[in-house]
């Protein structure tokens, strides 16, 4: 029996439907939270929430683009609407778009940082808002990954988002601790999704033999650090980054990229 640490508190998540968020959105129900999930597959949405509910969490799917603001406003509008108030936004949205620096695309260019980041700062300002407007506080939890800490070939565009994503955390610290809203920011590695297998067929072994631990993360790795964040327990810490490797960022090296150089 799980203990309902997030008892009466609200969330919102973004990107959620499968992977990473999906898990942490579960985690959160499954402690009491009540959960909007958003997934830009809006099926996919309603199908993750379903399953939530299924094993006793409460979590309500809603579809939408995190790059467009009016759909990121809207987000935060329906949680505090189905559920009265708003706790915690965990900004997880956020995509990969593979390539070389030489010949990127400003297509690409605009859409990873309209997604990774014109999605996670306008949602991070409108629960800000909301919190604000409550009175009691908050946590804002921003996804980043070990590549805006270290080098990996053809993510400069994606990486570049991720270590500014941790940059606005810190920065964040500044304006939203007058509000006990504490935002911090979680650095996976490379984590076993169905995206990544997708991509890469050889995702698993490739990256077991570089990743220090022998494996890649599991999604639950990964919210458990996220559960830790944005638990009653934490509320001093705030403006961090936790990395979540197994070990990977300590020496870096990649496995053959292939699969990118193929597409
Ligand atoms: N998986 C990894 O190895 C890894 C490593 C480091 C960091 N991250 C970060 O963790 C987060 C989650 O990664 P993941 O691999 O679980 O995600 P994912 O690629 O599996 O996608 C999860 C969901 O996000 C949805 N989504 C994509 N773009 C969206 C948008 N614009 N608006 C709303 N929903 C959208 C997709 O439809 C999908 O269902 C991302 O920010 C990612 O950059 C992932």
């Amino acid at each position: 029996m799980v203990e309902k640490i997030f008892m009466n508190q609200a969330a919102v998540i973004t990107g959620a439907g499968v992977g990473i968020g999906y898990e942490i959105a579960r985690q959160l129900a499954l402690r009491g939270a009540s959960v909007l999930l958003n997934d830009m597959d809006e099926s996919l949405a309603h199908q993750a929430a379903t399953q939530i509910q299924s094993e006793g969490g409460t979590c309500i799917g809603v579809g939408g683009d995190v790059a467009d603001i009016t759909t990121i406003r809207g987000l935060v509008a329906k949680t505090v609407q189905h559920f009265g108030r708003l706790d915690m936004a965990i900004a997880n949205a956020g995509i990969t778009i593979w390539g070389s620096f030489m010949e990127y695309t400003p297509e690409n260019f605009e859409r990873v940082l309209s997604v990774n980041l014109r999605g996670s700062f306008f949602l991070a300002q409108a629960a800000a808002h909301q919190m604000r407007e409550q009175g009691s506080g908050g946590r804002i939890l921003l996804m980043s990954s070990v590549t805006g800490h270290q080098a990996v070939k053809y993510l400069s565009a994606y990486g570049m988002t991720k270590a500014a994503l941790e940059m606005l955390a810190k920065n964040l610290v500044i304006e939203l601790s007058p509000y006990n809203i504490t935002i911090n920011t979680i650095a996976p590695g490379a984590t076993n999704t169905p995206r990544n297998v997708a991509d890469d067929p050889n995702f698993f072994p490739a990256w077991s033999s570089v990743i220090p631990l022998q494996r890649p993360a599991e999604a639950d790795d990964i919210a458990n650090a996220a559960l830790f964040f944005l638990s009653p327990t934490s509320g001093y810490i705030t403006g961090q980054s936790l990395v979540v490797d197994g070990g990977w960022s300590n020496i870096s090296p990649t496995p053959s990229l292939d699969f990118v150089e193929k597409q």
